[in-house]
């Protein structure tokens, strides 16, 4: 028998009690209460308004997980707890632990289903008024320290015109707009999400360099006469079948020389690499119900087929990275 333990087995099976932990310590607000200043349980369950004695298991898995640090009876928040969780910083990743709490938690339960009959039992971005707000702004959330990579990586001065498709309430334009202040831009994406881009963008600075189109980017004529086009985090939601004619769209639309970038959590030609995207995987395809990550070889075999010319691949932010093309000639 070669040497094993059980080890890695428990890690994993537990996981998602530290995650639902994590979730339900946002939502009560523990990280909140404690931004200003440590406290001790009795004052935490006054701030919060929880139990005192279900408050104490919840802050104490906190400490156990590096979320809370505890100095005799006083409970205060970790660095990675008062940058991302305080509701004090521009880095905030709360929509993102909501996201996934009221959402995405629930569909993990569907994912057996899914996984032996390939059929899943909603819709493709079939969200509820009160779903889809949770999703966008858990998704602007998660992706924020990417679009800010975005437009700091991508030389955006040669461009004139950028159009973000699937580009949900605008948090790549918005970054590259304020970058770039000869740019103009267009958002397109479906009704509903256009409808919050608007909210959200109204009163920007940069919205008047800013069209919102809504549309279905597989059925609907696409804007034209943009040098460059965006697509990020649109792909992992598709089987390769809807996004190689995705790209032919595009292709159609855009004018000769037109720059695209892809900007996805791409792989390893195995997609096992890295450990974080084979997990998002899962949570890709329990989104529209054909989902999955793609390597960049994949992608390059598609662009190739669709007038495409593959340019370069750069890193960006956490899982993200930007592979550039060029309309072939
Ligand atoms: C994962 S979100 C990415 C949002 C944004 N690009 C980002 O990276 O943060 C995928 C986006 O694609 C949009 N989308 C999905 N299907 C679409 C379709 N058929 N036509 C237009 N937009 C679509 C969704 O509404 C959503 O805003």
């Amino acid at each position: 028998m070669p040497d094993a333990t059980p080890d890695l087995i428990f890690q994993v099976a537990n996981g998602f009690m530290a995650a639902k932990h994590l979730f339900v310590a946002n939502e009560v607000g523990l990280f909140v209460a404690l931004a200003a200043s440590p406290a001790t349980l009795d004052t935490l369950a006054q701030r919060t308004g929880i139990p005192r004695r279900t408050l104490r298991i919840l802050a104490d898995a906190m400490v156990a997980l590096g979320f809370l640090e505890r100095q005799g009876d006083q409970y205060q928040n970790t660095p990675v707890s008062s940058t991302f969780l305080s509701g004090r910083t521009p880095t905030d990743l709360r929509p993102a632990l909501r996201y996934w709490n009221h959402l995405n938690y629930q569909r993990w339960t569907e994912l057996e289903a899914v996984v032996r009959t390939e059929q899943a039992g909603f819709g493709e971005f079939a969200f509820t008024a009160e779903e889809q707000q949770l999703y966008t702004e858990g998704v602007e959330a998660f992706n924020a320290g990417t679009a800010r990579a975005l437009a700091t990586t991508y030389e955006f001065a040669r461009h004139r015109k950028v159009l973000d498709l699937g580009g949900g309430i605008g948090s790549f334009l918005l970054a590259v707009l304020r970058q770039y202040t000869h740019v103009e831009a267009t958002l397109f994406d479906l009704p509903a999400v256009a409808t919050l881009a608007r909210q959200r963008l109204a009163g920007s600075p940069v919205a008047t360099r800013l069209r919102i189109v809504e549309g279905d980017f597989f059925t609907e004529p696409l804007p034209a006469n943009h040098d460059v086009i965006l697509i990020a985090n649109v792909f992992h939601n598709f089987l390769p079948e809807r996004n190689r004619a995705l790209l032919e769209r595009v292709c159609a639309c855009a004018p000769a020389g037109a720059r695209l970038l892809l900007v996805d959590a791409w792989t390893d030609p195995t997609h096992t690499q890295p450990l974080m995207a084979a997990l998002m995987a899962g949570a890709f395809l329990l989104v529209t119900g054909e989902g999955d990550v793609y390597s960049a070889e994949e992608v390059r075999d598609w662009l190739q087929a669709t007038g495409w010319r593959m340019l370069e691949g750069k890193p960006l932010a956490g899982l993200s990275s930007l592979l550039v093309a060029e309309k072939a000639a």
